[in-house]
């Protein structure tokens, strides 16, 4: 083998096209042209006054040195407070760490769990880095379509025809990216009976709670399933993606695990958000957060029939997270060069389905809906100039 070649898990895991599309919408603004974003998961708010306000005190203190790996304990102190407040749920620091981003938490998960063979069962489409962080650890993602009559989520009849020899676990997302939507909670239900009877495991993905547009009660797989491993993140709801930080809760038996990797592979996570985060949920946070919450249910109600209108297909009102995944109207070309010559001609940044797994990717596109509606509409706008030319 030459010396320069990388190893050979390397030929399976695929560039996150999102983070592809958002660097070349970078090189085109660099050259002065005006891109839309709505490629990656972000939304357009600064993240909330209050926690940039305690991020800036902790600098000025010179919190900026190591913490403990499994987090600072005012941090999860106050995670697990939360799980008291907004789910009724008794969740013990110890069971707490905090991560960075909820990648880390998925990483640390894939990382305690995955034997080198074994694979885990999740939705296809879904986040496209599960299936490579499994590659990473030597075993492999089993991806099972899902569709609109599935609501785009696994259920119990779709586990049990997938469960392999080599199967350890499930990994859910709800609200899920691309699609938006939510776990049916009686599904959850007969999935976690299902997994427990297999002696498997359940990581449940809840990364985008807080972002639901429905009144349904906000549950977390842990008020069903006690032993679920829970991974979440201050990115999303609590506006602080480029802070880095998430949290990871796992049952008991695996908190030693969990800790010596968290060390190994993280040392701590950063020391200045960990302090900002404490802040998340004050009451002055959430009252932010909320009113984003009421701004991206706004842009959704907006984007959702402006692309109908335009003729894509969006068989499910997403009821979550803040993406629309569409199927590409007839005659026009596939996902990737729908992307791509929309981004180069028109300077719209969107995501294609070829990101989010296999099952009819090459027809879909995701849209991100966080942009401010005056955007939304002017993105409407081109993507309408841009299907009555012949370039797609
Ligand atoms: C479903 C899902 N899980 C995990 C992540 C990781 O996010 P972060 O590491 O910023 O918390 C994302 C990011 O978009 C996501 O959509």
């Amino acid at each position: 083998m030459s010396k320069v070649q990388a190893g050979s898990r390397l030929s399976s895991i695929k560039p996150f096209k999102a983070m592809q599309v958002l660097r070349r919408a970078g090189e085109l603004e660099s050259q002065g042209f005006e891109v839309i974003h709505m490629e990656v998961g972000e939304p357009s708010f600064s993240t909330p006054a209050p926690i940039v306000a305690a991020g800036q005190t902790a600098l000025a203190r010179g919190q900026t040195k190591y913490t403990d790996a499994r987090g600072i304990v005012k941090l999860r102190k106050a995670i697990s407070d939360y799980y008291r407040d907004d789910y009724g749920l008794d969740i013990s620091e110890e069971r707490i760490f905090v991560t960075s981003g909820g990648s880390g938490a998925l990483l640390l998960s894939t990382a305690l769990l995955l034997n080198p063979g074994e694979s885990i069962i999740m939705g296809d489409p879904g986040y496209p880095c599960n299936r490579h962080f499994m590659t990473v650890f030597s075993g492999s993602a089993t991806l099972v379509p899902v569709g609109p009559t599935e609501n785009y989520q696994l259920n119990e009849t779709l586990l049990n025809a997938n469960w392999q020899e080599s199967t350890r676990g499930v990994l859910l997302a709800s609200p899920a990216n691309p699609t938006g939507a939510v776990v049916d909670e009686n599904e959850l239900a007969s999935m976690s009976s299902f997994i427990c009877k297999k002696n498997g495991y359940l990581i449940s993905d809840e990364i985008y709670h807080g972002l639901v547009y429905t009144d349904d009660a906000k549950n977390s797989a842990l008020n069903i399933c006690a032993d679920a491993f829970v991974v979440n993140s201050f990115s999303k709801y609590f506006g602080m993606t480029g802070w880095r930080l998430g949290w990871l809760i796992v049952p008991t038996w695996a908190v030693n695990e969990v800790e010596k990797l968290a060390q190994n592979l993280f040392i701590c996570p950063s020391t200045i958000a960990q302090h900002a985060a404490v802040a998340a949920f004050s009451p002055a946070a959430r009252d932010i957060m909320e009113s984003q919450r009421e701004s991206l249910c706004a842009r959704r109600d907006f984007l959702l029939p402006a692309l109908r209108e335009l003729g894509f297909s969006i068989p499910r009102e997403p009821d979550g997270a803040f993406y629309i995944y569409a199927g590409i109207p007839e005659g026009f070309s596939d996902s990737e060069t729908f992307t791509n010559s929309l981004l180069e001609n028109h300077h719209v940044a969107i995501t294609p389905g070829t990101d989010f797994g296999n099952y009819l990717a090459n027809r879909h596109v995701r849209f991100t809906y966080t942009s401010e509606i005056d955007q939304l509409r002017e993105a409407v706008d081109r993507l309408s100039r841009a299907m009555q030319t012949s370039e797609f």
